[in-house]
């Protein structure tokens, strides 16, 4: 990846879609290390960073920790933006709420950066959308905004993170206890909703007959769990 970085032709033009945690599809994420080696890349060589972030809070269920790549970036003084998701972690799935966030670098033009931005954006959403869906946005508005329910979405998200781990553990056991062959490291070693399994299209295309049983009873070990 620092390859390939290092490679890309320089310029603040030059786009990374970096995904800020819970990586989709491989459930890896780089290291806090990795991450510093990567925003030092993007900074000598005046890359873009457009963060997607989908999943915070779902990797380590902090909401805080989850946010370290975006939290150094900013700190470095790297002009990024951020296109976040609430779809997954306040289970607004098909309400389409979310929010763009530009982060200006700090100088004396940050605050006309900034306004130049939100005028291109109010024109698009105008001429693209027009009327965009409120329902979401106030519910996440709310959480957002009030202490009380933002406490209580913080212990959610530890919750389900927590199941996450717990399913992911419970699923390695039964392959290992079952002598699948293959190495099974890799569930408990990546984190979020989503995993690299590495199994061919063979294997995949079994699985699809036969997961409902597979799931069913890792569920039982869960709620038994
Ligand atoms: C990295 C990533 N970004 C964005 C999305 C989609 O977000 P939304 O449903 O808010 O458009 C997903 C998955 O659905 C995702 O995995």
């Amino acid at each position: 990846m620092t390859r390939t970085l290092n490679s890309a032709p320089k310029g603040n033009s030059n786009i990374v879609v970096l995904h800020g945690c819970a990586h989709n599809p491989t459930g890896v994420d780089p290291t806090d290390d990795e991450w510093k080696e990567m925003a030092k890349i993007m900074k000598s060589n005046d890359l873009f960073p457009f963060f997607d972030c989908a999943y915070q809070g779902f990797a380590t269920g902090y909401l805080s920790q989850d946010n370290f790549a975006v939290r150094y970036f900013v700190e470095q003084g790297i002009q990024l933006v951020i296109a976040q998701s609430f779809a997954k972690n306040l289970g607004l799935y098909g309400e389409r709420a979310g929010a763009f966030h530009l982060v200006a670098s700090p100088g004396p033009g940050a605050s006309s950066t900034v306004d130049r931005v939100a005028s291109q954006l109010s024109i698009l959403q105008r001429s693209e959308i027009s009327s965009p869906p409120i329902y979401g946005a106030q519910i996440a508005s709310i959480i957002l905004n009030d202490p009380r329910p933002f406490i209580e979405w913080e212990a959610d998200l530890l919750t389900i993170c927590g199941l996450i781990k717990k399913m992911r553990k419970c699923l390695k056991e039964e392959l290992d206890r079952l002598q699948t062959p293959g190495t099974w490291g890799h569930i408990v070693n990546q984190i979020g909703m989503l995993s690299f399994t590495g199994l061919s299209p063979a294997q995949v295309l079994e699985l699809r007959e036969k997961c409902l049983c597979i799931w069913l009873k890792l569920e039982g070990s869960v709620l038994r769990a």
